[in-house]
């Protein structure tokens, strides 16, 4: 539909048409990257039958899409190709786990390999024989147990892997221990659980460095590494992230602090951002982290645009070696190639209660990256102000305190008519302690009534010396936001009517009445990987 089409992206990741969902057995392979993803091959809404699309590229940017690469065509898989993850083997051997969720809608995990290893595009895909190789446990619900992991080598040479599941509202993983890939114990106990925290969905399990900036294999384990668990909440469909320690003899991950564990503590992305998975990529030894992104408007709606969702662009994700309790997410730096003209804004004073409109052409497809000091002698002086402040309960852009909210507006028009914020809000508790929230505000961000219109955010670690960043990348739906190097992100789905192609602009805000703030903003104008339907923007041949 053509009315629509200027939703689509210009450099993230999607199909030409269709529903997807989860990213699926990511990997580098004989120079390609492979994405896999669940894909309704029959419309724009998820179906019966969901199946795993398939695409290549060499950069994350351009795609080349293959033919589907597993289908429902068993009896274990007949209701869904569901999700999964790839192993490379030491041997160079390529073996995809999944789950099938069956003619009776049981959930099994099958085994799959390609049929020809030298084909570098990996086309076509073998199902093993002896499918299913894995049945839920005794006592598991036929519906909660899916998504196997990418296995890892323990220290004896065998493999594990982790699924996950619950029993009543407890969230729990278990593991399985295998030689072959094709017979399976599964070891006592869990390698975690959280009560209240419902089904976990695509788990994932790997290790980060202590110490370098390079990603770490799936099987590092030892001394200078810590482990990361993830699940992605059924229930409240959010990604949850903890740091912790993995004690492969007693087959046991714990968290490194309690209070931030899976479920209840920190999240990869506060807006939309599901289902995600890493991988290693070996090429440039880096973990990668692809995440779904669905609409935010109705289904109506995608069924008249033939199409829904797209993926986060890739990013890189590392410990956090400065506060050691989070991680950082940051986009691939191949989308740093798309960057073409860029205009500077260096050092303007944004006052109190002020709006700077930033002169840049069309900024539909852009890469901003923005630094704010706020004036000293303000923070200084403020006393206990907004103390209980958070982004989602007291108010958006719009509303005005004593050091917030300031930022930028994106996909705005012109009149303002249209705009999504991505602020931060300062508050300072009596003890002069400082917490700084970052929150992006899509309140005003279309005119349509039938979108989503919340109003995202969380707290953001700033530590003593640093000012106060943001990357934003916009394409078009979808704005994706990273503060303080990626210690907190922020992806928001936004349909604006007016603020589109050409119409879109950029404007830099401060909201705040006792503190005025220097803000220093790089804006790149970003080239479409693919030819955009129906551009008007002059800039994406
Ligand atoms: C997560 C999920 C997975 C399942 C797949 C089915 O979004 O529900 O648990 O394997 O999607 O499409």
């Amino acid at each position: 539909n053509n009315m629509l089409s200027w939703q689509r992206t210009g450099f993230h990741f999607q199909p030409e048409k269709n529903w997807m969902n989860d990213p699926n057995g990511p990997m580098y392979y004989k120079g390609w990257y492979h994405f896999f993803y669940q894909y309704n091959p029959e419309g724009a809404i998820w179906g019966n039958r969901i199946v795993w699309g398939h695409a290549v590229s060499k950069d994350f940017l351009h795609w080349t899409h293959l033919p589907i690469a597993m289908n429902t065509d068993q009896w274990y898989d007949q209701n869904g190709v569901w999700s999964g993850s790839a192993t490379i083997l030491p041997d160079g051997q390529v073996i995809l786990l999944y789950t099938g969720s069956s003619n009776e809608s049981v959930q099994l995990q099958n085994l799959a390999y390609p049929a020809n290893l030298s084909d570098p595009l990996l086309v076509e895909w073998v199902k093993h024989p002896g499918n299913p190789i894995l049945t839920p446990p005794r006592g598991i619900g036929k519906k909660d147990f899916r998504d196997p992991t990418t296995a890892w080598r323990t220290s004896q040479g065998k493999w594990r892997i982790t699924i996950g599941s619950k029993v009543n509202r407890t969230g729990i993983a278990f593991v399985y221990e295998t030689e072959d890939f094709k017979t399976y114990e599964l070891l006592p106990g869990v390698l975690h659980a959280v009560p209240k925290t419902g089904m976990w969905e695509c788990v994932d399990f790997f290790p980060v460095s202590l110490s370098s900036q390079n990603g770490l294999d799936t099987s590092i384990n030892g001394q200078g590494v810590k482990h990361v668990m993830k699940v992605s909440l059924d229930d409240d469909r959010h990604d949850y992230y903890a740091i912790g320690t993995y004690n492969e003899t007693a087959n046991t991950w714990t968290p490194d602090n309690p209070k931030i564990d899976l479920g209840i503590g920190i999240r990869y992305d506060y807006g939309v951002f599901y289902a995600s998975k890493t991988f290693y990529d070996q090429n440039k030894m880096r973990r990668i982290l692809w995440g779904w992104i669905s609409e935010s408007d109705s289904e109506s709606a995608d069924v008249m645009k033939g199409w829904a969702s797209v993926q986060s662009v890739p990013r890189t994700l590392v410990l956090d070696h400065k506060t050691g309790s989070n991680l950082l997410q940051w986009p691939v730096e191949e989308i740093e190639s798309l960057r073409i003209g860029s205009k500077e804004f260096n050092n303007v004073q944004v006052k109190t209660g002020s709006l700077i409109p930033l002169e840049v052409e069309s900024a539909s497809q852009v890469d901003i990256i923005a630094e704010f000091d706020i004036d000293k002698a303000a923070l200084e002086a403020a006393q206990g102000t907004d103390e209980e402040f958070n982004c989602i309960n007291s108010g958006g852009a719009a509303q005005r305190g004593s050091l917030g909210p300031f930022g930028l507006l994106v996909l705005a028009d012109q009149s303002l008519s249209e705009q999504t914020s991505v602020h931060f809000y300062v508050s300072k508790a009596r003890d002069g302690s400082l917490k700084t929230s970052f929150c992006t505000d899509q309140s005003r961000s279309s005119k349509a009534s039938d979108v989503n219109k919340q109003i995202y955010g969380s707290f953001v670690p700033v530590l003593e010396g640093e000012k106060l960043s943001v990357r934003i990348l916009v394409d078009h739906s979808i704005v994706e936001g990273f503060a303080q190097g990626g210690r907190t992100c922020i992806t928001s789905r936004v349909y604006p009517t007016i603020a589109i192609y050409g119409n879109a602009r950029v404007f830099m805000f401060n909201n705040a009445t006792d503190a005025n703030v220097m803000a220093s903003v790089k804006i790149w104008q970003m080239n479409s990987t693919s030819i955009h339907p129906n551009s008007e923007d002059g800039n994406n041949s």
